[in-house]
């Protein structure tokens, strides 16, 4: 398996597995296992609402002695309900609480956007606080803070733009670690992943198979499935491979680490094998001239009316 280095040597796994869409009910079982079959890296958050359960799992794996604390990377994620002064070091304490751990070792700012205080999902431009009102800064200064006190050990952010990313780096005095952000052959975003790599901020690609389990709002009835697509279909063919094995060892290959979701014993095993899979060149070339810039996560749900959010000032482009 493939790692990625910090300055401070800590070493995270590139493959991790994705808990967004992870029901309460399933999510516990599935980290159980996903454990038990090698996965090292759990990305978390808490606004995916199962944190609890992760948790109990994980205490249940550590009690046991199937894993220890140091063997395991464990990210969750700020809301954009406590980006204000006073909420940042509560949430990320909740967070530890629900995932039963002493500290993180990675905490992200979920998405450059402010929300009320208990607001989950915005609704109505009064839902909103505008970053002039509580800059990106501020809540990063924050962040630091935990790194700090010893409740995470990095600190990253997660759907910045380059242009956020450059501010932040240039204000900081810890600098981001992680850069979270869609990304798969779609949306390969080459100008960020090289920024990036340039200043030291790994990048990981969420959604790397589409989310295809997304909730209905969130979905496009002509979006692409990239587990179909003929030429990823072509290069598992000649993999002796699954489309799903291609799309993640793609991500890999070109330097980012990767979260895949998955709650099914048998495809969280397929996924995990596919950080093992090597591309040739030929094969790499082949699935980078796919790139449409095609966002399944576009933001726009961010974009209502009367806010000072929009889908171009959220991405920077
Ligand atoms: P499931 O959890 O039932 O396995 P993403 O990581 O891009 O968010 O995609 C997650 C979606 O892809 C989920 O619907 C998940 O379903 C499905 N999925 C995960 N692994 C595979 C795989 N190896 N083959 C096909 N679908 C997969």
């Amino acid at each position: 398996m493939k790692h990625y280095e910090f300055p401070d040597g800590a070493r995270m796994p590139g493959l991790g597995l994705g808990t967004w869409k992870s029901k309460p009910g399933v999510v516990g079982d599935a980290i159980t296992t996903a454990l038990q079959l090698g996965y090292r890296h759990i990305d978390c958050a808490a606004i995916y609402l199962n944190e609890a359960e992760i948790g109990q799992a994980l205490h249940g794996a550590l009690g046991d002695g199937a894993v220890t604390r140091e063997q395991l990377w464990i990210t969750s994620k700020l809301w954009n309900d406590a980006h204000a002064e006073a909420d940042v070091r509560p949430a990320l304490e909740q967070s530890l609480r629900d995932l039963q751990l002493d500290y993180l070792d990675l905490y992200l700012m979920h998405w450059p956007v402010a929300l009320k205080k208990g607001v989950l999902s915005a609704r109505a431009a009064e839902d909103f606080v505008s970053l002039k009102d509580i800059p990106l800064e501020a809540t990063w200064r924050q962040l630091e803070a935990c790194v700090e006190a010893g409740l995470c050990r990095h600190i990253g952010v997660s759907n910045f733009s380059r242009v956020k990313l450059e501010r932040l780096i240039g204000s900081s005095a810890i600098k981001p670690v992680v850069n979270q952000v869609e990304m798969h052959p779609l949306l390969q975003q080459p100008a960020l992943v090289e920024f990036c790599a340039a200043n030291d901020v790994v990048t990981t690609a969420y959604s790397p198979l589409g989310s295809l389990d997304r909730p209905p709002s969130m979905k496009a009835a002509d979006e692409p499935n990239m587990l179909e697509h003929p030429e990823i279909v072509r290069v598992a063919q000649n993999n002796n491979a699954s489309p799903a094995q291609v799309l993640i060892a793609w991500a890999l290959c070109r330097g980012t680490s990767v979260i895949p979701k998955s709650v099914n014993p048998e495809r969280m095993k397929q996924n995990l094998r596919a950080a093992e899979l090597q591309l040739s060149p030929a094969d790499m070339d082949s699935i980078n001239v796919l790139d449409r810039h095609f966002r399944y996560v576009n933001g726009s749900f961010w974009a209502l009316e009367g806010s000072t959010y929009t889908v171009a000032n959220l991405w920077d482009e």
